[in-house]
């Protein structure tokens, strides 16, 4: 096990009617809150009246923000800003997906710096002030909710890109699984890909002496895997949905990665299809993932053999490692089908060959990958590998 620093600071609220804590947690915010939302979702489902109903009970004032879009665009967080600096915003209350917390973090450390915040995305400025954040949880998926990053999207220059710092941590996050019953099958099931891969992101390593930290992801990948079905069966299973909602913020908030190198490389190479493509993130992992294990297989067998014998409860044969590995990858395929991911880029809906310059822009900061430093070719090779 490596050395590690880790804080987690957020206050979590976890359970049914979760988001009425905002009247406790929001003042943690200051006196004037941005209420910062997506294209409709929050108002359709009531969750909105409930929040401004929750806020009116506190004397914060309230600003407004809504219009994010998956994939959230850096033209919105300008204008989130510029509105921030115009109002003396003195918080962010995101309600909403990964994307919009991704939103209101870019906003949060936007407002405070005298540059371009894009510059903390192409690693011209790192973050050193930020507005503190609040979240309202209705998507399982990103783990953006508890997670130190965001993800911002130039859509003119087509790049997606992050930026990672603790001050992006959401001082509280609530979280009410029946806010998630109104989800479709496949916001559902690209939530479950997006945590599944957080978790495998960080379970393929070189790092030795890892065993508590693998048992950890073990255990984290079944439950995910074995309440999926239960929950595209019955939309509003609140037992399943909280196993979800909780799963996506453990696979991201860091505890089953410390101490390891974890890996990045699919994510990556998701992002340039997110951005190439405006495909959503989990569908676009569906593809990448069992395409990148196949090409990385032979650098660490030991450990695809363990995954496919934890996670995957393929029958052990001596002397057959390889084919229990790519077995391991075959039925890790499979279960993308069976909850209505697309397994190849074809189904993804990419129709086109932009691989080397979608390589060259997921490479912008060196090779990528812990299990195996890839270049160029090596993404090409993963993004044709996807396509079958
Ligand atoms: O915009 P609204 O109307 O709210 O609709 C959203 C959106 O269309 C809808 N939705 C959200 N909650 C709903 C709902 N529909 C019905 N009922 C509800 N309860 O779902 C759609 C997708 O939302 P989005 O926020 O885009 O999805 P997700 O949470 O998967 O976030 C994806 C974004 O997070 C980034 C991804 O790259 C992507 O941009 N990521 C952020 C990370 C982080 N900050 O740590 C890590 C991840 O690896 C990921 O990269
Ligand atoms: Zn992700």
């Amino acid at each position: 096990m490596l050395n590690f620093r880790y804080i987690s600071p957020t206050q979590f609220v976890f359970g049914r009617n979760a988001e009425a804590s905002l009247v406790e947690e929001s003042p943690k915010l200051g006196k004037v809150i941005l209420l910062h939302y997506g294209s409709g979702s929050i108002v359709k489902s009531g969750l909105y009246d409930r929040v401004k109903k929750h806020l009116a009970k506190t004397s914060a004032k309230i600003v407004e923000l809504g219009g994010v879009k998956p994939n959230p665009s850096l033209e919105l967080v300008k204008k989130g800003i510029n509105l921030c600096r115009s109002s003396g915003v003195t918080g962010v209350l995101a309600v909403g997906g990964g994307s919009v917390i991704d939103s209101a973090k870019a906003i949060a450390i936007g407002v405070p710096y005298s540059g371009d915040v894009w510059d903390f995305f192409t690693e011209k400025a790192t973050v050193a002030e930020a507005l503190p954040i609040g979240v309202i949880l209705t998507l399982p998926a990103a783990g953006s909710e508890g997670s130190s990053s965001a993800v911002v999207t130039d859509v003119l220059n087509k790049s997606k890109f992050d930026c990672e710092h603790d001050l992006m941590r959401p001082i509280f996050s609530l979280m009410n699984p029946e806010l998630t019953y109104t989800l479709s099958p496949f916001q559902t099931a690209c939530g479950i890909t997006d945590m599944l891969s957080h978790v495998m992101e960080r379970y393929f390593t070189h790092t030795e002496d890892v065993n508590l930290s693998d048992r950890l992801c073990e255990a984290v990948m079944r439950s995910i895997i074995d309440t999926s079905p239960k929950v595209l069966a019955n939309p509003t299973d609140y037992a399943g949905r909280a196993e979800l909602m909780w799963a996506s913020t453990i696979a991201h908030i860091d505890l089953v990665g410390l101490g390891r190198v974890g890996d990045w490389a699919s994510h990556r190479i998701e992002h340039e299809l997110s951005a190439q493509y405006d495909v959503a993130h989990g569908a676009g992992l569906a593809t990448v993932f069992p395409a990148w294990m196949k090409y990385v297989l032979k650098e660490n067998l030991a450990k695809a053999v363990q995954f496919a014998l934890r996670v995957w409860n393929v029958n052990y044969v001596t002397n057959k490692d390889e084919e229990i590995a790519l077995e391991g990858i075959r039925r890790h395929k499979a279960f993308y089908d069976s909850i209505g991911m697309p397994t190849n880029l074809k189904a993804l809906g990419v129709k086109d060959n932009r691989y080397a310059a979608m390589a060259e822009k997921a490479l912008r900061s060196g090779a990528l990958g812990e299990v195996k430093k890839l270049d160029k070719k090596d993404v090409v090779g993963i993004y044709t590998l996807a396509e079958a």
